[in-house]
């Protein structure tokens, strides 16, 4: 097991779209475990590919329910919505109010590349929907509704 440097936000890697991944290589299966030990260190709920560095299709999640390996994943279903705040490991410490849906269902390939389906409310589809959008370059920044706070910040000006 290793922890492995997260990316920051000015890093043009996050920028970058995730190539899908083909097969599955005992070295690919190493950074998986990486991405699981690096998340848990940082007390994180998902971690994306390129957030670690690796240009490819694979998103680690775990909200505490189980841990979900999504190699290609895809949403194929979406329905209402959830506004509420969300941060992200390569902006430590911040956060800021991104509106996701409520539910979806999502396919992916598990770490033995079988195609699975799954159905994910509230926090585990805004994993879903954070993780894949950094597939495709898109950081939560990108679509918040208000400013990028401190977290610890009172946020007294907020309108609820
Ligand atoms: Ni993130």
């Amino acid at each position: 097991m290793a922890i492995r440097i997260i990316r920051e936000f000015g890093d043009d890697i996050l920028r970058k779209t995730s190539k899908p991944v083909k097969e599955m290589t005992p070295r690919l299966k190493s950074i998986i475990q990486d991405m699981f030990d690096t998340m848990y260190a940082s007390e994180g709920v998902g971690l994306a590919g390129p957030q670690v560095g690796i240009l490819k299709r694979v998103v680690v999640i775990d909200v505490g329910e189980q841990p979900l390996v999504l190699i290609n994943p895809e949403i194929v279903l979406t329905s209402g919505s959830q506004t509420g705040d969300e941060g992200c490991l390569s902006l430590p410490g911040k956060h800021a109010v991104v509106t996701r849906p409520e539910n979806l269902t999502f396919r992916a390939q598990n770490i033995d590349m079988e195609w699975y389906k799954m159905e994910a409310e509230g926090l585990l589809a805004r994993a879903v929907c954070h993780e894949l959008d950094h597939l495709e370059g898109i950081l939560y920044t990108d679509k918040r509704e208000g400013p990028i706070r401190d977290n610890g910040e009172p946020d007294e000006d907020r309108e609820e």
